[in-house]
C-alpha cells in the first residue's frame, strides 16, 4: 500500500494514509512524507500505536534529533520520565501522577499554550516536531496550528518591506515571563540566553516566505522593547486569525508532525490536574541558524 495524503483544511494540514510507523520506511515513503510536509506543513497519522524507540527511529528518517536539555526546560535529569531523545509534553511526574496545581514544572509547561515555534530560542532552531498522543483527554487539549506562509502572504507591501530584514531575540525568559513565571535560578537564566532569528524566513525547498513568530520572541534588534512587542503582537494577531488555523482534536495514537519553519502551534486548555494527557515529542534539528551569530 502506498502513501496518500488528504487535505484537512483549506490552507494547511494533511491526513496521511497507507503507512505503518512501526516499520522501517522505504526511501520513496520518506520522500513522500517530506513532500507532504513541504506542501501541508502539518501531517496527521492516525492509529499509530508506537513505542518510544519506534517514534525515535521514524523521526530519524528526517534528520538528526534535538535532545531536551537545560537550554529548553527546567526539568532536572533525575526527574525525567522519558529517555534522552523525547521531550515530555505530558502532565505527568516521573511516577506517572498528574502534577499538583502549584508544581513548578506544571506552571512552566503551561507556556505551551502560547503560540510558538519549537526551539526558536536555539541558535539552530527545530525543523520538524513529531508529537505522539499516547493517552489523550476526552475534552479539551486540542493542538492548534497557524500557517505562517499564509500569514506572510496576507501582509500588505509596506509591512512586508518594513519587516524583511528584522531580527528578533527569542528566549524562554520572554515566553515564560509573559505568563508571570519568572522565578528562575541563575543557572536556568544562563541556559535561557536569547538566540537571534530572522522575522521573515524562506523555506529552503519551496522558497515560500513565512513569518517566523513565536511567544519566545521578545525583542527586535535596534528597536525599543515596547515598540518591538507591539509589532510582534500585531503580527501574531494577524497570523493566528481563524482562517489560517487548523485545530487538531486528538484521538489516542495519533501522531502529528509539523514544520516549525512554516507554522506556529499551541496547546489548548484541558483539566490538567485531573485528566491524563501523555504526549511525547521527538524533534528534528534544523540545518542552520537563520542569522549569523555566536553559538
Ligand atoms: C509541543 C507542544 C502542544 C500540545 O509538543 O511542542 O507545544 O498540544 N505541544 O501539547
Ligand atoms: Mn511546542
Amino acid at each position: 500500500m502506498s502513501i496518500s495524503i488528504r487535505p484537512l483544511h483549506p490552507v494547511l494540514g494533511g491526513e496521511v494514509d497507507g503507512i505503518n510507523l512501526r516499520r522501517p520506511l522505504s526511501p520513496e515513503d520518506v520522500a513522500a512524507i517530506e513532500a507532504g510536509m513541504d506542501k501541508y506543513a502539518v501531517l496527521v497519522f492516525h492509529g499509530q500505536d508506537i513505542t518510544d524507540n519506534e517514534q525515535t527511529a521514524f523521526s530519524r528518517n528526517f534528520g538528526d534529533l534535538e535532545r531536551p536539555d537545560s537550554v529548553s526546560n527546567i526539568t532536572k535529569d533525575k526527574d525525567r520520565r522519558l529517555g534522552p531523545d523525547l521531550a515530555d509534553i505530558s502532565n505527568l511526574t516521573k511516577d506517572n501522577k498528574v502534577y499538583g496545581s502549584a508544581d513548578r514544572q506544571r506552571l512552566f509547561n503551561l507556556g505551551n499554550m502560547l503560540w510558538h515555534s519549537d526551539s526558536s530560542f536555539r541558535v539552530v532552531p527545530a525543523k520538524y516536531s513529531l508529537l505522539s498522543g499516547r493517552v489523550v483527554p476526552e475534552t479539551g487539549g486540542n493542538t492548534e496550528f497557524a500557517d505562517m506562509r499564509a500569514a506572510y502572504d496576507s501582509l500588505d507591501d509596506d509591512m512586508k518591506a518594513q519587516i524583511e530584514d528584522l531580527v528578533c531575540e527569542h528566549s524562554l525568559l520572554f515566553s515564560r515571563g509573559s505568563l508571570g513565571f519568572d522565578e528562575l535560578s541563575a543557572q536556568e537564566k544562563a541556559g535561557f540566553r536569547p538566540a537571534r532569528q530572522r522575522l521573515v524566513r524562506t523555506h529552503p525547498v519551496t522558497e515560500r516566505k513565512s513569518l517566523y513568530l513565536s511567544a519566545h520572541a521578545g525583542t527586535i534588534i535596534g528597536w525599543q522593547t515596547p515598540e518591538a512587542r507591539i509589532l510582534l503582537r500585531e503580527l501574531t494577531e494577524q497570523a493566528t486569525q481563524r482562517e489560517f488555523v487548523y485545530s487538531h482534536k486528538w484521538q489516542q495514537f495519533d501522531l502529528v508532525m509539523w514544520d516549525n519553519r512554516q507554522v506556529m502551534h499551541r496547546a489548548r486548555r484541558y483539566n490538567d490536574t485531573s485528566d491524563v494527557r501523555d504526549m511525547r515529542r521527538t524533534t528534528v534539528a534544523g540545518e542552520a541558524p537563520t542569522v549569523e551569530q555566536a553559538a
